[in-house]
């Protein structure tokens, strides 16, 4: 019999690549819907899902005349001593694979298929650090990342529309929000306090029950919120000379779970400011709708194509 090909982006349910490059891209002064349709046509080949992982950006979704229910850009979230800036994407690229140098190929033919619609505004090169038994790698801090991540069956439903009909099904909502770490101020902490501000012990990955209401896994604990706020998070360090961080990635069957929890991690919803911000920062943050597919392919029929 034969398998039946999956109705979303393979790579969004595949753990986390040994390196990948987030690329960024905007539409070029000029362009009109004719040229996005073939350049995203030409792209559709190279975006398989798995290989490359293809985000839309709300305003290139407008500009094409289409609608995405539930698809809205990134709200500037800063607030309580905290800046959680909106930086709104037109196009977003997660090349995949373990080889840098096959991924500068790779990123060359997506950035020719795109062209001259679309220009390249951001490349973050990124890697997976430290992979343990868990098959979890780690944060540039040490920590193991993705633990609380959903599985299996729950990872699709927390990850992949469904319900809304064809063209839709499948496609998943992700937040890309880069993360800048101040590994001084980290590296300054004694143990204790590290483990704390996260909520789980660095050495054996043990969840703290007396950490406080601020240590950043309390924030976000995904069943603690009315309705629960299950997502599933493929972040990735990265670094660029010696500035490094986490380009943090969760993806979701809306966009419902990232922004309530990225509002309470930034204290509107009782004041306290996730203690992560004393480490770390974002600087930047976009959401991105990614489609589904179909027999194999990117199925774009929400835009037109
Ligand atoms: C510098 C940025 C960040 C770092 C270094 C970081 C790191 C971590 C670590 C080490 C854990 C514990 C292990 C795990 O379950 O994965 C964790 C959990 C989690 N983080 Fe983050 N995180 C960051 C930003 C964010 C943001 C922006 C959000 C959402 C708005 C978020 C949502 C979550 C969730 C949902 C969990 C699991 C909570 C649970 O249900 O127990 N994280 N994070």
């Amino acid at each position: 019999m034969k398998a039946t090909s999956p109705l979303y982006q393979p790579g969004i349910l595949e753990g986390v690549p040994a390196v990948a490059r987030y690329v960024l891209f905007n539409l070029a002064q000029g362009s009109d819907a004719g040229a996005v349709r073939a350049a995203l046509k030409r792209l559709s080949p190279l975006a398989n899902g798995s290989d490359v992982v293809l985000g839309i950006g709300p305003a290139l979704v407008a500009a094409l005349g289409a609608q995405v229910p539930g698809l809205h850009e990134f709200p500037d979230l800063s607030g309580h001593g905290v800046k959680v800036p909106s930086t709104p994407g037109t196009l977003w690229c997660w090349v995949r694979g373990d080889d840098l140098g096959d991924l500068l190929h790779l990123t060359r033919k997506v950035q020719k298929a795109l062209a001259p619609a679309f220009v390249i505004r951001h490349v973050v090169d990124a890697f997976r650090h430290a992979l343990g038994e868990s098959g979890h790698g780690r944060d540039l801090t040490g920590y193991e990342d993705g633990t609380e991540n959903p599985n299996g069956e729950a990872a699709e439903e927390a990850a992949f529309a469904r319900g809304l009909g064809p063209g839709l099904d499948g496609s998943s909502f992700v937040a890309v929000q880069q993360w800048l770490h101040d590994l001084d101020a980290f590296e300054a902490l004694a143990d204790d306090e590290k483990d704390h501000r996260i909520g789980r012990r660095r050495s054996d990955n043990e969840e703290l029950e007396d950490s406080p209401t601020s240590a950043h896994v309390k924030r976000t604990a995904q069943e603690s919120f009315e309705p629960p706020a299950f997502m599933l998070r493929r972040s990735m360090p990265w670094m660029m000379s010696m500035q490094a961080g986490l380009m943090f990635v969760a993806f979701g069957s809306s966009l419902y779970a990232f922004e309530t929890q990225m509002r309470r991690m930034a204290g509107h919803e009782d004041g306290v400011v996730d203690a992560m911000f004393g480490i770390s920062r974002p600087v930047n943050g976009a959401y991105f709708w990614c489609p589904p597919m179909r027999d194999g392919a990117l199925d774009l029929r929400q835009l037109g194509l």
